[in-house]
């Protein structure tokens, strides 16, 4: 398999590809729910934010939430691998409740469930980490959403996701990106990162970030959102500061679109904790529709994710916990 700078480099071309994709017909709805793990869910978390004013829920686990029975929506099953057991478990449900089902996989068993019940797919094209298939995932469920008239036409937004992740990508390693990854990356050496959103759009990007530093960098991480942290978690800033101080490093993610009493609480939170942290840092989306804000929001996260692992001499690729929990799961 390819290395992660390899993975990361075709992400700009992986959001033209789902631009330019024929998204298979789907059944006409008003909501969506997205089932997915890991690195596939996380494309629904992106795809939700992306389009507001569409009705689409992210489920991450084996069971529908109650309401999709009544509320019948369209299910979109995405897993890049298509044998993710929760997913799998989500589809049969959702075919047992006869709800209208679409797949986002590579292959695998839910790419040979759509081909036998005729049920619409974007095939991704396989051969990557399914984190590294970012692009492909969320433009296929962008795409997908279009179709079921759910979100409007996302053409020319995946488009400009695309120059601007490509952009920021530049020429890799010396890249814009790049360099402001690894300034972070230098502040966050031998520290848990906290990643700070704000509720919409870089929460999303939040959860990403987190993700990524950790199947990336094999390290811990954690991320919150504002306002909803200001109500509860600055209060528990004082209480371990002689650890955090050493330990810990945030980084907020700004989007020029946040409410305005949340910029307000961005900076007086940063000064309020900053006893308590040795780096804040802050990185802002650039682009203009949603999901390019967030595509290039999200690049920088993941190369910063590379550049902590490599900090530490680790191979950003391979997940052996996750697969191990996986054959552990699947013994007697
Ligand atoms: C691995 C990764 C994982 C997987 C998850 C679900 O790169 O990101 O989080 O995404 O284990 O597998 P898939 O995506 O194949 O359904």
């Amino acid at each position: 398999m390819n290395s992660m700078w390899e993975m990361l480099a075709g992400l700009p071309n992986q959001y033209r590809w789902a631009a330019d994709l024929e998204p298979p017909s789907v059944p006409p709805t008003s909501s969506a729910l997205v089932c997915g793990m890991g690195g596939s869910a996380v494309s629904g978390d992106l795809a939700a934010a992306a389009v507001p004013t569409a009705l689409v829920a992210v489920n991450k686990g084996y069971s529908l939430p109650g309401w999709a029975g009544s509320l019948r929506p369209l299910v979109i099953a995405v897993s890049y691998s298509g044998n993710t057991e929760e997913t799998r478990a989500a589809v049969d449900e959702a075919l047992a409740l006869g709800l209208p089902v679409a797949v986002v996989a590579g292959g695998g068993v839910l790419g040979d469930l759509a081909d036998q019940r005729s049920l619409p797919i974007v095939r991704v094209p396989a051969g990557l980490q399914p984190r590294a298939a970012l692009g492909y995932l969320t433009g296929s469920v962008l795409r997908l959403l279009e179709s079921a008239g759910a979100a409007g036409d996302q053409v020319e937004a995946l488009g400009e996701a695309s120059s601007v992740v490509a952009e920021l990508w530049g020429n890799g390693p010396s890249g814009p990106a790049a360099h402001l990854a690894l300034d972070l990356a230098d502040g966050l050496a031998g520290r848990i990162s906290l990643i700070y959103g704000s509720s919409g759009l870089t929460a999303a990007v939040a959860v990403r970030w987190k993700t990524q530093i950790n199947e990336n960098s094999k390290r811990p991480a954690f991320w919150s959102v504002l306002p909803e942290l200001d109500h509860n978690e600055i209060e528990g800033w004082p209480g371990l500061e002689s650890l955090t101080r050493r330990a810990m490093g945030i980084i907020l993610l700004r989007d020029r679109d946040e409410h305005p009493r949340v910029q307000r609480r961005f900076g007086l939170t940063a000064d309020l904790i900053s006893g308590s942290v040795p780096l804040i840092g802050e990185v802002w989306s650039q682009g203009t529709s949603r999901v390019a804000r967030m595509a290039g929001l999200a690049l920088i996260g993941d190369i910063l994710s590379v550049y902590l692992a490599e900090q530490e001499g680790i191979d950003a690729v391979p997940v052996d916990v996750i697969d191990q929990l996986k054959v552990l799961l699947n013994e007697e």
